[in-house]
């Protein structure tokens, strides 16, 4: 079992800086998930940690070794990534088997190893079957037993479920994370999927164009996002973001209304010396009534989306769009105006300018 820590990694392509100046510190035994959009440099952060990339500045640490200069199989890591590579002209015995075999393991210990861990990913009735005899979960599950085969002090995953159909990437991402608690290999999991991220990891550093925008649990990113990105990658529907002019008096302009905010974020903005901010709701925490309400606001109902137990309510506020979830048994209709309360408990208020969370 090992620490890894990054120190400020950048890591070019041409002009493009895939990895700009990231420094994380993972635990001993840590799940955690590297989260953000197509491009924004995951893929090249775990590159740089197995030592598939040379990084061009900055140093990395597994324990306290410094492995910056290290050949992969130096590193004491195993990888797996998103096209679950096994080998297809060998058995699934034979899959497992490999990197041992590598490592001169007698007959003896490759066998015993091989059943430990086709045993931990639930496949010791498939051991003697080829890859094609073999479902996607399977294989999958395959390539995970060959990576944990080896013992490694940190298991890198590149995007691993995201070949699977959605019923079966639902069903892994439980077992993924049970084999985790169970094996308690250091793990850093690279998934684009926000609810993947928050529910398998035990922090997330979300990323944008190669830069960290924060690390915490999955729970401090939903509830406490330090800007408008983290805001609106983390939660479905995204948290609806409405721009905003602070007037006198401790309130904020939406449209023609003005919402009066609570004294402590009144003083957190006055600390700041904003004039433009940005209010930040999640769509849960907004009640829609047909009745006018205090310190409630305008809005048209646009489209409404029922999910099953719950209806997504397209409205406009202003011209602009904001989303609410409503009950199914509120009666309600598109075209018709209706007053919205935001819980004043959970809103944010970004700087419009910098995108940091003031409160
Ligand atoms: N080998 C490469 N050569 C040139 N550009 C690359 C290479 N690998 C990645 N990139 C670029 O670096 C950026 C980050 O890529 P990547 O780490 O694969 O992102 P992610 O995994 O988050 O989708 C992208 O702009 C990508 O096009
Ligand atoms: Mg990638």
């Amino acid at each position: 079992m090992a620490e890894v820590r990054l120190e400020n990694v950048c890591k070019s392509f041409g002009d493009v800086k895939a990895v700009d100046n990231i420094s994380l510190h993972v635990k001993d035994g840590e799940f955690i998930v590297l989260l953000g959009p197509s491009g924004c440099g995951k893929t090249t952060t775990l590159r740089c940690v197995a030592g598939l990339e040379h990084v061009d500045e900055g140093k990395i640490f597994i324990d306290e070794r410094d492995v910056t200069n290290l050949p992969p199989a130096q590193r004491g890591l195993s990888m797996v990534f998103q096209s679950y590579a096994v080998f297809p002209h060998m058995t699934v015995f034979d899959n497992i088997a490999f990197g041992l075999k590598l490592r001169k393991a007698s007959p003896d210990q490759i066998k015993e190893r091989v059943k430990e861990v086709a045993s931990l990913v639930q496949i010791e009735d498939l051991i003697d079957r080829y890859p094609y005899q073999l479902s996607g979960g399977q294989r999958q599950r395959v390539a995970l037993a060959r990576a944990l085969a080896v013992e490694p002090k940190v298991l890198l995953l590149d995007e691993p479920l995201s070949n699977l159909d959605a019923a079966l990437r639902l069903q892994m991402r439980a077992e993924l994370k049970l084999l985790q608690k169970k094996s308690k290999v250091t793990t850093l999991y690279v998934t684009h999927d926000q609810v993947e991220a928050m529910s398998m990891g035990d922090r997330i550093a979300i990323i944008r164009n190669g830069s960290l925008e924060q690390v915490d649990t999955p729970e401090r990113v939903f509830n406490h996002p330090e800007n408008t990105f983290v805001g609106n990658f983390i939660g479905s529907p995204p948290m609806n973001m409405l721009e905003c002019d602070v007037v006198e008096g401790g309130s904020i302009a939406i449209g023609n209304f003005t919402y009066k905010l609570p004294e402590s974020v009144v003083k957190a903005i006055r600390k700041t010396k904003t004039s433009r901010v940005i209010l930040g709701i999640r769509p849960k925490n907004i009640t829609i009534t047909k009745e006018k309400r205090k310190n409630a606001f305008m809005a048209k109902i646009g489209v409404i989306e029922p999910i099953g137990e719950e209806l997504v309510v397209n409205l406009t506020v202003d011209g602009k769009l904001l989303r609410v979830i409503a009950s199914p048994s509120q009666d309600l209709r598109m075209g018709e105006k209706v007053w919205l309360t935001p819980d004043t408990r959970k809103i944010h208020i970004f700087d419009k300018k910098t995108g940091k969370n003031l409160l």
